[in-house]
């Protein structure tokens, strides 16, 4: 099963990279590259004082950071006295700052790092502490003073009443110019980031003329959703940055605890190409060594603090398959194959269409395994459902070329990423040779999880694979009889060959999704874009989908019914009771989640008016929405406050005709709590209604599988 490898299509991007002009750079001469350092917030929020500024301070050097360039220590909000003095002077929190800021920097100075502070262009910070609203300069000199060499400079409470007729966009403009004005007069050198990021303010097009950085995005959280959504904001203001002014997607996550090892790699090297601040903001203290060897991975630092500073270009993003190339100041490119789908999958560029010169051959150095290896011209990889495959590569002399292995990628790929139990599909094992040597003694195997029948349908091994070939293996594979609502098995391939020098291994893994059908009385709908997934056993059950969910989001903006449901047809006569236990909700964005739904045409979507949603919400809490005008979106909403749930989670819908009472239980049933007491628009509460469990992951371009036990309606 030898044949040629097709040439990859020539994309015709090949020279936006020459053409990419940037904007004028904020002219105060730091931030040449983009800042790297640490900020308090997201390991400790309010909980700031000195002595964790100072061990952090502290721990920087001793871990390595600051010798891998990290020399920022950053103080966010909460830093403050809640009055200023009588002079009108910021004063430090006593208790947190006992002897005030400076001789925290002078301390974080003598350590051979910097100090930055957080303030707010507002009458108070985000957390009610004196703003800089009209103490602009006092501000700036008093900083300076301290030693400051940073300042965040955040966006709430500005008293927009006081600019009649002007947008809150050109309010924001103006107070970012006075601060920036002021903290130049200081004649200090420090840097100025900007933190509008609300949707809406577009800070990118008059920042780089005033500060060093400003936010492109929303304030992150750990986890993969939101990390993609703060990536995708940014990603398109490539020509915005340059030397001095940098795009923020806002602070890394890496070491907070809720995403994978795989998910904060590709957050590092998706800020990395963004040309972003690398600002780690956890606890420093408590990182792993793989953690920590994230952070200070040489490689991926040197792309992000490349001199050039030319953030990179999306030349393919199709389906969630990203190919990003960012230009490097010795005429080499970084290009980051970047899969933002749940499911590997090959991703493939060219040298060309990444911007490099015609050669005959080039030299791809990978820059998480160190691997370096030669191609004739192909870029490609076998990337992990949120994984990366991140190169530099360069043109490569002919003698060079003979001393380096080929590139070689080995892929899976299953003919239905879906089976039912008992089912079979195809999966077929390529290995291809995309270098402009030979591949000897190719060996290839195929293991599945226990159960699984796999057998292969052709040889697997070749004695020789030339320059630009591939060899395909396929096996007919077999699911279990019997299985959970749905489960990822797991394939691994595995090659063995020798391309120069001696025996090298590779491996791949692929998921398989495998269902068990749902049977009446219930039945499934699904009114996303993208093919949801569904299984049940018994009366346990499990949606695998995408969406933007029911509910309406505090913005409005976003479109609402976008969901995938398991539900029972007209189950609901003018009362009923529905009742579920969320086992997961692995969702983002800020609508997404899972929980139990009722309306009059659960297949409709958005051709039928909305009725009642209590689930689960991305922000681990509960949240009851409901239609209470009668048109046809959610269009009120009530959530717990202040509580985190963490799933099982029980919830339950009690229904007399228009009226609902949401209850939620976190002890497994032993006590109901009421979410709320609501009214349902009549028209939206007629009759029998359809009754289920739904799930929307949050956001348009990612998957998530939610699962769930229990579900009854009486
Ligand atoms: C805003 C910012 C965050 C953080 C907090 C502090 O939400 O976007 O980065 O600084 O304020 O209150």
């Amino acid at each position: 099963m030898r044949r040629a490898l097709l040439p990859i299509a020539c994309l015709c991007a090949a020279f936006f990279a020459a053409s990419v002009s940037t904007a004028a750079a904020e002219n105060n001469g730091v931030a040449l590259t983009p800042p790297m350092g640490w900020n308090d917030w997201y390991s400790v929020y309010c909980g700031v004082n000195a002595q964790l500024v100072e061990q952090t301070a502290e721990e920087m050097v001793a871990d390595g950071m600051k010798a891998a360039g990290y020399d920022y220590v950053n103080i966010d909000d909460c830093w403050m006295a809640s009055t200023r003095d009588a002079s009108g002077n910021l004063v430090a929190d006593p208790t947190r700052f006992p002897d005030g800021i400076k001789p925290v920097a002078d301390y974080v100075h003598s350590l051979g790092l910097k100090l930055g502070i957080y303030e707010d262009a507002g009458t108070t910070t985000c957390a009610h502490y004196p703003g800089s609203f009209e103490h602009e300069a006092q501000d700036a000199a008093t900083f300076a003073a301290w030693g400051v060499d940073f300042v965040k400079y955040d966006r709430c409470n500005i008293p927009y009443g006081d600019f009649p007729g002007e947008s809150e966009e050109q309010v924001q403009q103006t107070l970012y110019t006075r601060m920036s004005n002021a903290l130049k007069a200081t004649g200090r050198p420090i840097v100025f980031s900007m933190c509008n990021p609300d949707p809406g303010d577009d800070p990118w097009q008059y920042g780089p003329s005033i500060a060093n950085l400003w936010r492109t995005a929303t304030d992150i959280q750990d986890n993969f959703g939101s990390m993609l959504a703060n990536f995708e904001g940014t990603v398109d203001h490539y020509t915005d940055a340059g030397p001095g002014a940098w795009n923020d997607p806002d602070l890394l996550q890496i070491g907070n605890g809720g995403s994978s090892l795989l998910d904060y790699t590709t957050e590092f090297s998706l800020w990395a190409e963004l040309s972003a601040p690398l600002i780690a903001s956890t606890n420093i203290a408590a990182l792993t060594h793989s953690e920590l060897a994230i952070y200070e991975n040489p490689n991926v630092i040197a792309v992000d603090q490349d001199p050039l500073g030319r953030p990179s270009v999306a030349i393919s993003r199709a389906n969630g398959l990203w190919v990003l190339t960012k230009q490097l100041s010795g005429g080499g490119r970084a290009v980051l194959l970047f899969n933002a789908t749940n499911t590997a999958a090959t991703i493939s560029t060219t040298a060309a269409a990444a911007g490099l010169p015609t050669s005959r051959v080039y030299q791809m150095q990978n820059l998480w395994t160190n691997a370096v290896t030669q191609t004739g011209g192909a870029i490609t990889a076998f990337v992990p459902g949120h994984g990366v495959a991140m190169f530099t590569v360069t043109t490569l002399g002919k003698r060079h070329a003979r001393k380096l292995p080929s590139h070689t990628v080995l892929s899976l790929d299953a003919a239905s990423p879906q089976v039912g139990v008992g089912g079979s599909t195809t999966v077929s094992e390529s290995f291809t040779n995309v270098g402009v040597s030979d591949v000897k003694k190719l060996r290839l195997s195929l293991a599945a999880r226990p159960g699984w029948q796999v057998k292969p349908l052709g040889r697997a091994g070749t004695r020789l694979l030339g320059a630009g070939q591939r060899f395909t293996v396929v096996y007919r594979v077999t699911a279990p009889r019997s299985g959970p609502p749905l489960a990822f098995s797991i394939f691994k391939g595995g090659a063995s060959y020798d391309p120069l020098d001696g025996r090298r291994t590779s491996s791949a893994t692929l998921g398989e999704l495998v269902s068990s059908p749902v049977h009446a009385p219930l039945s499934i709908t699904d009114v996303t874009t993208h093919r949801a997934a569904f299984g049940a056993s018994g009366r346990s059950l499990a949606i695998s989908a995408r969406g933007l969910g029911v509910f309406n989001p505090p913005f409005g903006a976003l479109p609402t019914d976008s969901y995938a449901a398991i539900f029972e047809h007209a189950a609901c006569r003018r009362s009923c009771t529905a009742q579920v236990t969320v086992t997961s909700d692995p969702a983002g964005g800020t609508s997404g989640g899972a929980g139990l739904i009722e309306r009059d045409d659960m297949t409709a979507g958005k051709h039928s008016r909305a009725g009642v949603v209590l689930f689960v919400n991305s922000n681990a809490t509960i949240v009851m929405a409901w239609n209470g005008s009668g048109g046809a979106d959610v269009d009120q909403h009530v959530a717990v406050p202040s509580i985190t749930v963490k799933a099982p989670v029980g919830l339950r819908l009690v229904r007399r005709d228009s009226t609902y009472a949401g209850y939620y239980s976190i002890d497994h049933g032993k006590t109901w709590n009421p979410v709320g007491t609501v009214t349902v628009a009549a028209s939206a509460s007629r009759g029998r209604l359809d009754v289920g469990v739904f799930h929307a992951s949050g956001l348009p371009t990612w998957t998530t599988t939610a699962t769930f036990k229990n579900f009854r309606v009486r």
